[in-house]
């Protein structure tokens, strides 16, 4: 059983569908019935070349739009990592307990060492900070897509060598896969998984302005001329699982069959497919961005954010003033 979920999300500045349904939702649906905290891991997102002024903005609004897609910082215990810097101290002393071997073989830290000319090594030791983020709060759950699926088998293996060196104290944090794990992909490029990072056409973010996520939705690819026979393209099998993902929560299912029974018998006409998208869509997004607004001008979130850091705080520091003594660390445990 479960007990206490960790998550951590990068500030890029502004979320998309496909982290809002891939993660955001089934985060906010968890926190009534698990021990649920979220962080912004602002430490990570240093491990590449920012702009500070940039950063802090990012972070900001990642915390406002997580608030406004429903993470609940009364309930969800929700802050920005470098307010709790045990983060750091926890990862220096598991980065003592990972090989370099394993780090080598992560193929995240591949895929964007190759995209970087300045190869930082922060970079490459940021799977251990992961695991001193999710092992920091002792969580044995981390809602987590496929993406991180070796981050995550990773943080076991520092925990357990962390155990045999120093004495059974961490869990090994298992995945928790939501209720669906829906994997959104690029409008552009339906075979990748939709990103920020792709371009501007590629994905649709969650508090962008109506008419522009019309015209997202209006060009997204459909047929990409393959020989594809009968079988959905998946451009459109990705407009249909953004379709069904949004009446679910619409409660509009029947427009989703009526489309689907329609591309059944080959009267499916994708502009069509394509309006129905956007009408689903917005109906989910425009009281977020409503809620976002209100938050914007309430200048609220900072006080959220530093309430949300205190309480995680306590539990870090108190995991912390463990792990010193049981390393042999420090003067104030002889
Ligand atoms: N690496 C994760 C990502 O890119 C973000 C992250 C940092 C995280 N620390 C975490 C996720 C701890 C889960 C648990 O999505």
């Amino acid at each position: 059983m479960i007990t206490r979920v960790f998550s951590g999300i990068q500030p890029t500045g502004t979320l998309h569908i496909g982290n809002y349904f891939g993660a955001v939702r089934n985060w906010a649906a968890m926190q009534d019935d698990i021990e649920s905290i979220i962080c912004i891991v602002d430490y990570h997102a240093i491990t590449i070349d920012v702009d500070p002024t940039t950063l802090r903005q990012a972070t900001l609004s990642m915390a406002t739009d997580l608030i406004a897609c429903g993470i609940d910082p009364e309930k969800t215990v929700l802050f920005v990592q470098s307010d709790v810097p045990e983060h750091t101290e926890l990862g220096w002393i598991l980065g003592c307990v990972t090989s370099i071997g394993d780090l080598s073989r992560m193929t995240q830290f591949k895929d964007k060492s190759s995209k970087q000319s300045f190869i930082s090594s922060g970079l490459f030791t940021y799977p251990v900070l992961q695991a001193a983020d999710i092992l920091l709060y002792k969580a044995d759950g981390v809602p987590v897509g496929e993406d991180q699926i070796q981050h995550l088998e990773l943080s076991r293996r520092i925990a357990r060598r962390f155990n045999s060196r120093f004495g059974e104290f961490f869990p090994e944090p298992q995945q928790v896969v939501g209720e669906k794990g829906a994997r959104i992909m690029s409008l552009s490029d339906p075979t990748a998984k939709m990103s920020k990072s792709a371009g501007e056409t590629h994905y649709v973010g969650v508090m962008e302005p109506e008419t522009s996520i019309r015209k997202k939705v209006r060009s997204a690819v459909t047929d990409m001329g393959l020989e594809s026979g009968d079988a959905m393209s998946p451009g459109v099998a990705n407009l249909f699982e953004i379709l069904e993902l949004s009446t679910e929560s619409t409660g509009q299912t029947d427009i989703l069959e009526n489309l689907r029974a329609n591309f059944a018998v080959g009267s499916l006409m994708y502009s069509t497919l394509k309006d129905a998208v956007f009408e689903q869509l917005m109906e989910i997004l425009r009281p977020i961005q409503e809620k976002r607004a209100k938050l914007e001008s309430s200048g609220d979130v900072i006080d959220m954010l530093r309430s949300g850091a205190k309480r995680a705080r306590i539990m870090a520091k108190e995991t912390i003033a463990q792990v010193r003594p049981l390393v042999g660390l420090g003067t104030d445990n002889p």
